[in-house]
C-alpha cells in the first residue's frame, strides 16, 4: 500500500533536521514505507559490518529486529545510541534458545564428556546472552552468508559443533555445503531432558543441532517447489537457507537475502524466479525487475510476512526520528557490559572470518 503523504513528509522533515545525527539501517524485510529512509540496506551480516561504519552518528536507528539492534550497540562505541523502533519487534527463532536452555545443554554435553570437543557456532539470530556464551566457549557467530566458512573455521578449532539456534541452516550447511550426512547430525530438544538424546548419539554426532527454526520460512515446502515448477515452466528456485531441508535440496539456489538480490539483478531478461523468503522483500523485488523482463513470484500461494519485521512502520519510525530531533531518546536497545565483552569476541570471530 502507498504510504500516507503526511507521515513521509514528517519523516523526511526529522530526518533532515537530524542530519548527520543519525543513520537509519533497514534490513531486507522492511516494508517500503519504512526501507525508503534507510542510509544503507542489507542482510544481517552487512548490517553487522555498517553499523560501525558512521562513528560520528549519535544515534543509530535499527529497521530490523531485536537481535539486529543489539549486535549494532555491541559492534559500536559508548557514545552511539542504538534506537529500534518498536521494541516488540524481536525474531521468535531467536526466542527458541535461553541463556537458561544454553547452560543446561552445555551440562549435558558436558556430562556426556564431549564438552571439551565441542565448539559452539550462534547464528546472527539469536540474543546478545547466547552470543555471549559462544564467545565464552571459543565459538564464532555466523550469517546465512558466512555459515560455510564459521563451520570451517569451527572445525578446524574442534571436532564438534553446536550449531544454534536454526536447526535448517545448521543442517543445510552441514549437508550441502561441507559433505556431512544427515546422520551426522543430531536434534537437541531443550524441552527434553538431556535434549531428547542419549549420551552415545551426543558421541558419535559431528553437528548438534538446536531445535530452533524459523516460522516464516517453515512455511515453504517441497509442495511449494513442485507446484510452482509445474506452474512456470523453467522457473529457478531460490530459497532461503532457513527454509527446511527438503525445501533446499530442492531448491535451484540458495542464499541470504544480499544474494538474493545480486542474483536477481544478474538474470537475464525473460528469465523466471520463484523466489522462498520474506514477502516484502520479494514484492518489492518483483516490482523492481518487472520492467527488465525479469518475472518474479513468491514461491508459496499463501501470503508469508515475518510479523515482528512488519511491526516497524512508518508511524513508528516517525515517532522516532521526531522524538530524537526533539532530544528524546526513546527505545535505545543497551546490552549489559559483560554480556557485550563475551558477545563481542563471537562477532569479531565472524567479522575475522576469511
Ligand atoms: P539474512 O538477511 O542474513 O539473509 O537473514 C534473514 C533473516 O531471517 C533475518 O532475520
Ligand atoms: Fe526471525 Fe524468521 Fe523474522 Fe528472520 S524472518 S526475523 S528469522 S522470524
Amino acid at each position: 500500500s502507498p504510504s500516507d503523504p503526511d507521515l513521509v513528509e514528517r519523516a523526511r522533515v526529522a530526518k533532515e533536521k537530524l542530519g548527520d545525527k543519525v543513520f537509519v539501517l533497514g534490513h531486507h524485510y522492511q516494508r517500503d514505507e519504512v526501507i525508503q529512509f534507510a542510509d544503507v540496506t542489507g542482510d544481517s551480516f552487512k548490517l553487522a559490518r555498517d553499523a560501525a561504519a558512521r562513528p560520528e552518528a549519535e544515534y543509530i536507528v535499527f529497521c530490523g529486529v531485536h537481535f539486529m539492534a543489539e549486535s549494532a550497540d555491541i559492534l559500536t562505541g559508548d557514545e552511539q545510541k542504538v534506537v529500534l523502533p518498536d521494541l516488540a519487534a524481536g525474531c521468535s527463532m531467536a526466542d527458541m534458545a535461553t541463556a537458561e536452555q544454553v547452560a543446561e545443554c552445555w551440562d549435558v554435553l558436558t556430562e556426556a564428556g564431549i564438552a571439551e570437543q565441542v565448539v559452539p557456532v550462534s547464528y546472527m539470530n539469536s540474543s546478545a546472552d547466547i552470543k555471549a556464551f559462544t564467545g565464552k566457549h571459543g565459538g564464532t557467530i555466523c550469517t546465512s552468508s558466512n555459515a560455510k566458512r564459521a563451520l570451517d573455521w569451527a572445525f578446524e578449532q574442534g571436532e564438534k559443533v553446536l550449531f544454534l539456534p536454526d536447526q535448517h541452516l545448521g543442517r543445510n550447511t552441514a549437508v550441502r555445503d561441507m559433505g556431512m550426512s544427515l546422520e551426522d547430525c543430531v536434534l537437541y530438544n531443550p524441552h527434553k531432558p538431556n535434549g531428547g538424546l542419549t549420551a552415545e548419539e551426543l558421541r558419535a554426532a559431528k553437528m548438534i543441532l538446536w531445535r530452533g527454526h524459523c516460522s516464516v520460512h517453515g512455511r515453504f515446502s517441497l509442495d511449494s517447489v513442485n507446484d510452482v515448477r509445474e506452474r512456470i515452466p523453467g522457473v529457478n528456485v531460490l530459497v532461503h537457507p532457513e527454509c527446511k531441508h527438503e525445501v533446499v535440496a530442492a531448491a535451484d539456489y540458495v542464499g541470504s537475502t544480499e544474494y538474493i538480490i545480486k542474483a536477481l539483478e544478474a538474470a537475464p531478461a525473460g528469465s523466471k524466479w520463484a523466489i522462498g523468503t520474506e514477502l516484502n522483500l520479494v514484492r518489492r523485488l518483483a516490482n523492481r525487475f518487472a520492467p527488465e523482463g525479469k518475472e518474479i513470484v513468491f514461491l508459496d500461494k499463501t501470503v508469508c510476512f515475518c510479523s515482528t519485521m512488519n511491526r516497524i512502520d512508518l508511524p513508528h519510525l516517525v515517532w522516532t526520528l521526531e522524538s530524537l530531533a526533539e532530544g528524546n531518546l526513546v527505545n535505545r536497545i543497551e546490552v549489559d557490559k559483560e554480556t557485550e565483552a563475551f558477545a563481542k569476541l563471537a562477532l569479531e570471530r565472524m567479522l575475522a572470518l576469511p
